[in-house]
Formats: C-alpha cells, sequence, structure tokens
C-alpha cells in the first residue's frame, strides 16, 4: 500500500491523541495528515512524528482527497461530517456512540468480527463499539464459539479517563481538593475517593443508557441478538484503566481448565493464569491487551464462570480498535484496487 490521505478528527482528546501515537508506533503509512478540531483548538499546533502540525476548524472542503478520516470527537461531530468524508470518498472510523448500533453501519471488533469488513461497506462509515464492548466481544466470543452463552453478568469498573479529558482533569482537581482539606468543595456524586453506579442518564426502569447500549452493542459484536447480558456499569476513582468481573453460564459444561486454554488462545487476550495475581486496572493502562485473570468455576449456577478483565480504554478500548480497522481498510484496498 502506498502512503494516504489520513485525518483525525479531535486531535486533542483522550482517543485522538492516542490514535496520532498508534499511526506512528505501528507505522502507518500517512502520507498527508490533517487535524481537524473544534473552534476551540483550531490554530493550535500538535508534535507528531517531529513535525509541528496545525489543527484546522472542521468546514467545507476539508475532507477532499483524504482516503481515511478517524473520527474521535463524539457523536454529534461523528453524525455531521462522517457522511461529508464518505461523499468526498474517504473511510471514516468513528470511535463515538453515533453509528454502533445503525444496521447499515458495521460495528467492528478486528479479533472477533474484522469479516464484516470484506467486499464492500454501506455508506464506508465503520462503528468501534464503546471500550468496555471491545473487551466483552474479545473475551466472550471464544468461550460462545467453545460452549455458547446462556448467560452473562457483567459489573464494570470504569477509570475517568474514559469519560475524556474533562473527567480525568476533574478526578485530579477533586482528589487534590479532598487531600487539602477542601472537601465540601467536591459533590457526593463526585469521582474522587468514591464509586458512583451511574454512567450516562438513568432511564425508566432504572438502567442506565450506558448499561443499554453496552448490551446492544455486545448482541451485535457476537452475533446474538438475544444474548442474555446483564450489565452494572460503575465509576471508580481511577485514572487510567477499565475493569470488569464477569460471571458467565455456558450451555455446555466448559472446565475452567479448559476456559483457561482456549483464553489463552484468543486473539487480543493477555491471560494471567490462576496461579497469579489478577490483572489490575493499573497494569492494564498503556498495554495493547485485554487483560483476563482470575479465571475460576462459579459453583453458584450450572456451567459457570467468573472471571476477571482489564484494559486500557482509551488505548484498546478506543484508539487501537480504529487503527487496527484502517489497518484491515488498507488491506483490503490492497486486494482490489479500484
Ligand atoms: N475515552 C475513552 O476511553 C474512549 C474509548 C472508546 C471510545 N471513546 C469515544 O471516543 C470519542 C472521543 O473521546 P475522548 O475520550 O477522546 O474525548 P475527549 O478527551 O473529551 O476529546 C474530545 C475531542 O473532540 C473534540 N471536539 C469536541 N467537540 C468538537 C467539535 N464540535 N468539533 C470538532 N472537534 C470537537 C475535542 O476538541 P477540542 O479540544 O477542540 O474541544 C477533543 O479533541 C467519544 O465519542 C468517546 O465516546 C472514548
Amino acid at each position: 500500500v502506498g502512503e494516504i490521505g489520513v485525518a483525525v478528527v479531535g486531535p486533542s482528546g483522550l482517543v485522538g491523541r492516542e490514535i496520532l501515537d498508534l499511526l506512528l508506533t505501528r507505522r502507518f503509512p500517512v502520507g498527508r495528515l490533517s487535524l481537524l478540531g473544534s473552534a476551540r483548538t483550531a490554530g493550535g499546533t500538535i508534535e507528531h512524528g517531529g513535525t509541528t502540525h496545525r489543527i484546522a476548524p472542521l468546514g467545507p472542503g476539508v475532507f477532499d482527497g483524504l482516503d481515511l478520516v478517524f473520527f474521535a470527537a463524539g457523536p454529534g461531530v461523528a453524525g455531521e461530517h462522517a457522511p461529508h468524508a464518505v461523499r468526498a470518498g474517504a473511510a471514516a472510523i468513528d470511535t463515538s456512540s453515533r453509528y454502533r448500533l445503525d444496521p447499515d453501519v458495521p460495528l467492528v471488533v478486528p479479533e472477533v468480527n474484522a469479516g464484516l469488513l470484506s467486499g464492500r461497506r454501506a455508506r464506508g462509515i465503520v462503528a468501534c463499539p464503546s471500550a468496555m464492548a471491545v473487551a466483552l466481544g474479545v473475551v466472550l466470543a471464544p468461550l460462545a464459539a467453545a460452549a455458547g452463552l446462556r448467560r452473562v453478568v457483567a459489573s464494570t469498573y470504569q477509570g475517568a479517563a474514559g469519560a475524556g479529558r474533562h473527567a480525568l482533569q476533574r478526578l485530579g482537581q477533586e482528589t487534590a481538593a479532598l487531600l487539602s482539606g477542601r472537601g465540601s468543595e467536591v459533590r457526593s456524586r463526585g469521582l474522587a475517593f468514591n464509586c458512583v453506579p451511574e454512567i450516562g442518564a438513568v432511564l425508566p426502569g432504572g438502567a442506565t443508557a450506558h448499561e443499554l447500549q453496552t448490551v446492544e452493542e455486545t448482541r451485535r459484536i457476537l452475533a446474538d441478538p438475544a444474548l442474555a447480558l446483564s450489565v452494572t456499569a460503575v465509576r471508580v476513582p481511577v485514572f487510567y484503566g477499565h475493569a470488569a468481573s464477569l460471571h458467565v453460564e455456558t450451555e455446555r459444561p466448559l472446565a475452567s481448565e479448559d476456559a483457561h486454554e482456549i483464553l489463552r488462545r484468543a486473539p487480543g487476550v493477555l491471560l494471567h493464569d490462576a496461579t497469579s495475581q489478577g490483572p489490575t486496572s493499573l497494569e492494564a493502562a498503556g498495554t495493547d491487551a485485554t487483560h483476563v485473570g482470575r479465571v475460576r468455576r462459579d459453583p453458584a449456577v450450572d456451567h459457570g464462570l467468573a472471571l476477571w478483565v482489564a484494559l486500557d480504554a482509551v488505548r484498546k478500548g478506543g484508539a487501537l480498535n480504529a487503527v487496527e480497522i484502517g489497518e484491515i481498510l488498507l488491506r483490503e484496498r490492497a486486494a482490489s484496487p479500484g
């Protein structure tokens, strides 16, 4: 593949910066690079690969001549501008929630369903799941293939970075305020030294929008629209790193030794074996793997397994998923030019 024209929309954000880092370290064949931001950051500069790049504002004509556009600026920006990128002839890879449940747009986790990218793609947009759905897809797909899934219960422990750089800053500020005795300035539902069981709006019935979205995304990734999956999502006072406790009931018996073996071979999984301690959020931060540990039998139900998962939401759960999709699209293009 020759060098191509690439844009990153939202280069000042957590996912956008990580995408830029991955383009360099994975030697993505970038010829021309455009950085596109909001009116707030347009005109500012970002160092990338020894070159200073100026952030341009989104607007008419910015996608002309580009091959691939990574959107890392939220659902509103993706909904408004991804169709323009596609009309200009680019493939658009969106990290936001905007297209994740759109039946015309493939929702891709490369380790699980990269096959959706072969051939032509409706509208030329590809959606990336939320970080937790990436982890659930990577971990559950090999277990589903081996023994079928009857029911999954997931309790998630999500660090501040999953909510973007402002949440990261807020956790730092609130932590400093509490440690320096200015605790009255911190809200009881703040992030510091607190677990907040509310990510996204609480809907009638009591689930949050994020929890229901995670269920629907995971069902799409696993191509199992009836998957019985219950999610409770909790924001925890951790800067980087998401984790989850999973309780899995399989259709057919699956010994925990066999589950270990399946997960050891599963693409994208780094298994911490039964004799080691479970992977922590900090161990996962900055890494490319979905870490799995504490794999054990759950004797409370027939065919029950319990396990622990940790990943870097920004990197593995966001930017890396997007860049790997870009790499697959390049290979597809090389295989069928024109
Ligand atoms: N954080 C994660 O772990 C994670 C994981 C997977 C997916 N995602 C998704 O990835 C997207 C980005 O998340 P993030 O964590 O990187 O957020 P973030 O740190 O808050 O960054 C948001 C980026 O979007 C840009 N932006 C906002 N409004 C814009 C506008 N109107 N026009 C152009 N640019 C605009 C911001 O630019 P300014 O600097 O100009 O404001 C900033 O660069 C979100 O949709 C998120 O759901 C995040």
